[in-house]
């Protein structure tokens, strides 16, 4: 089984630490390590082959140092020369893993993620592996605590034979509405998708082939002439450029009758948000802070403060986040991250 880490993602919820040039899966928010480091150190145990990276071309020399410094040895890092969303990402993916005629089963990663028990997630990749060599495309599911409207949700259909636990996928909807993603949670019916998947590289590439002909057509012409530079795998750009934009949810998963989904306990986190990282922190101070670099709070509670270079002083306020760093500090509500994102848009339209 072959890992597909997806690393080009743009992270825009946690600026200012988060930047184009320096996205947060390239980040140490969780550990020592950085985000996608973490992503490959913890599938050590499993039987996870060379891992494949991909992402934007732009960040070629960082992902290739991140892996040289823990000694990761990887069956390549694919560089895409402009970001199309994920599903065009696992077509080169999968295209590039196929090139030799074999039909690897892949590990689809998101490099952004938190799982603090490894072992649990080895354990769903061992059942999620008998399913995806029936031909199905797995998702790994987890149960929702909450009605996030960032996530796509799993409807479990009927218990698969031959698994301990994993399910039919009755239906999948990316990213609803709050009211319907309250009624899913409420109905205890459904799971959140974790953003991470397996399947045989020949089922992705069919059912891309019968929901997304012209996807397909479009990358397997710009992997066609694929060059490989040192570690560094580049398709053609102007044969790329042309590529739909699309997410896997949204072109494959929600549209697949072929979908299962395995049961993931094992403490995930999308880290998708400063909020987040105050919630999944392990630790925190007695007035339930998270406090990282030099701080002095006062009668502060329920907060996350974040210094990188100057010493932040916070008196008196509840539920709210502090991030500084050498050019820019973020002050915001708590309850009120996932706007920071209309923060970064108004960055862009500026600049
Ligand atoms: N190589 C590459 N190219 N990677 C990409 C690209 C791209 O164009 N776009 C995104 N990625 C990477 C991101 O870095 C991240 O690791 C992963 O693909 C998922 O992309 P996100 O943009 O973070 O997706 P999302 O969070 O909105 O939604 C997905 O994840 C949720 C769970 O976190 C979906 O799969 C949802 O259904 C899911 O619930
Ligand atoms: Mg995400």
């Amino acid at each position: 089984m072959k890992p597909v880490v997806l690393a080009g993602g743009s992270g825009s919820r946690l600026w200012p630490k988060s930047r184009a040039a320096l996205p947060k899966q390239f980040l140490r928010l969780t550990s020592d390590l950085t985000m996608l480091q973490d992503t490959i150190a913890r599938l050590e145990g499993s039987d996870a082959g060379q891992p494949i990276v991909i992402c934007n071309d732009a960040h070629r020399f960082l992902v290739a140092e991140q892996l040289r410094q823990q000694d990761i040895t990887h069956g390549g890092i694919l560089l895409e020369p402009m970001g199309r969303n994920t599903a065009p990402a696992i077509a080169l993916a999968a295209l590039h893993a196929s090139l030799h005629g074999e039909d690897p089963i892949l590990l689809i990663l998101a490099a952004d993620h938190l799982i603090n028990d490894a072992p649990e997630f080895h354990k769903a990749i061992t059942q999620a592996e008998t399913l995806a060599n029936q031909g199905k495309l797995v998702t790994f599911g987890i149960v929702p605590d909450s009605a996030h409207t960032g996530y796509g949700y799993i409807k479990r259909g009927e218990q698969v034979m031959g698994v301990d636990v994993g399910f039919d996928v009755a239906s999948f909807v990316e990213k609803p509405d709050l009211v319907t993603a309250q009624q899913y949670v409420d109905s205890g019916e459904f799971y959140w998708n974790s953003g991470m998947f397996m399947f045989k590289a020949s089922r992705y590439l069919q059912e891309l082939e019968k929901y997304a002909p012209e996807m397909l057509a479009i990358c397997k012409q710009a992997i066609a002439s694929e060059s490989t530079d040192l570690e560094f795998v580049r398709v053609d750009a102007d044969v790329f450029i042309t590529c739909p934009d699309d997410s896997i949810d949204y072109a494959v998963m929600e549209k697949t009758d072929s979908a299962c989904v395995v049961p993931l306990d094992a403490g995930w986190s999308d880290v998708g948000s400063w909020s987040s990282l105050w919630e999944t922190a392990k630790q925190k101070d007695a007035n339930n802070n998270v406090v990282i670099g030099d701080a002095i709070l006062d009668g502060v509670t329920n907060s996350y403060i974040n210094s990188e270079q100057r010493l932040i002083s916070v008196v008196g306020l509840d539920n709210v986040v502090v991030v500084e760093t050498k050019d820019a500090v973020l002050v915001a509500h708590k309850d009120k991250v996932q706007d920071i994102k209309n923060v970064v848009n108004q960055l862009k339209a500026e600049h």
